[in-house]
């Protein structure tokens, strides 16, 4: 396991999540403004989903940051904000952050499956996108679990098995595609969520969530973001993405979102 664990780590390391689609340097203030418009305008249910409103005064722990688009909109309307993320390159990323606009936020390096907070310490956690990628998840939940309070709300992501792309693109791809012939279907998970070099990504069904959050009551499922070009090869990008985003993402999109009140 920790073998596993030190490449998840490394490939974290060696391109923290979003730094390839902005062309400034990671670390400087023009990168975070630049970054944050095409996070806001990319994933448009993002900021709805989260309810940041409904995190005012409280204490909340973000877990799996990228470049920090939600943790640093959460700091500015929660009384303590935590950020955990096992990537050191991570960690300096948010830290470069932190530095540019003040946002008090308390960083910590370590894995969502060892967290070290308080038992019964949070009012939410928030997670999106990466549970998946970690092979303990079920150690991951148990430790989101301990650390909220009693009725304390969990917000997250995980990749969604039941959607197009796993049940229809991927199959007729490796059918179909010489450069996919071969491929398992993880081959092609790892490879079209976060590249081929992504040591560990998975997909789960609500079913499967429900099972690992059953110390939780899940109070909300929805499916989100799609990728028109996966039905329309060569002609998807000339429908508007909010189009596919309102229709297909809805039914059948890429993600899982949902959340979970801690029973205790
Ligand atoms: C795909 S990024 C998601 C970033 C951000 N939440 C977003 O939506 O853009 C996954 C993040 O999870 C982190 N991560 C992976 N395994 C982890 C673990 N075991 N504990 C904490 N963070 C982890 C990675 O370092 C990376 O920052």
């Amino acid at each position: 396991m920790a073998k596993i664990y030190s490449q998840i780590k490394s490939f974290w390391d060696s391109q923290p999540c979003g730094t390839a689609h902005i062309n400034l340097p990671p670390h400087s203030e023009e990168y975070f403004i630049e970054f944050d418009k095409f996070f806001e305008s990319f994933y448009p249910y993002y900021l709805p989903f989260l309810n940041l409103e409904s995190m005012r005064d409280k204490r909340v722990l973000e877990i799996g940051l990228g470049s920090g688009f939600s943790l640093h909109r959460i700091a500015e309307v929660a009384a303590a904000c935590y950020g955990l993320d096992l990537s050191g390159g991570t960690m300096a990323l948010n830290q470069a952050r932190d530095r540019h606009f003040k946002l008090g936020l308390n960083l910590v390096q370590a894995s969502a499956t060892n967290i070290p907070l308080a038992d019964n310490s949070l009012d939410f956690v928030v997670s999106v996108g990466c549970l998946h990628h970690i092979p303990d998840i079920q150690k991951a939940v148990d430790e989101i679990h301990r650390v909220l309070k009693p009725n304390g709300i969990f917000k997250g992501m995980v990749y969604n098995r039941h959607s197009y792309r796993y049940h229809v693109y991927i199959p007729v791809a490796r059918r179909f595609s010489a450069g996919w012939k071969g491929k398992t279907s993880q081959d092609c998970v790892n490879q079209m969520y976060d590249g081929s070099d992504n040591p560990y990504g998975m997909v789960y069904s609500r079913r499967q969530v429900a099972a690992m959050f059953r110390r939780f009551e899940i109070t909300s499922f929805q499916t989100q973001n799609f990728v028109g070009e996966e039905v329309l090869p060569r002609y998807g990008y000339r429908i508007p993405r909010n189009v596919w985003l309102k229709t297909l993402g809805k039914i059948v999109g890429l993600d899982l979102y949902f959340s979970a009140r801690a029973r205790k």
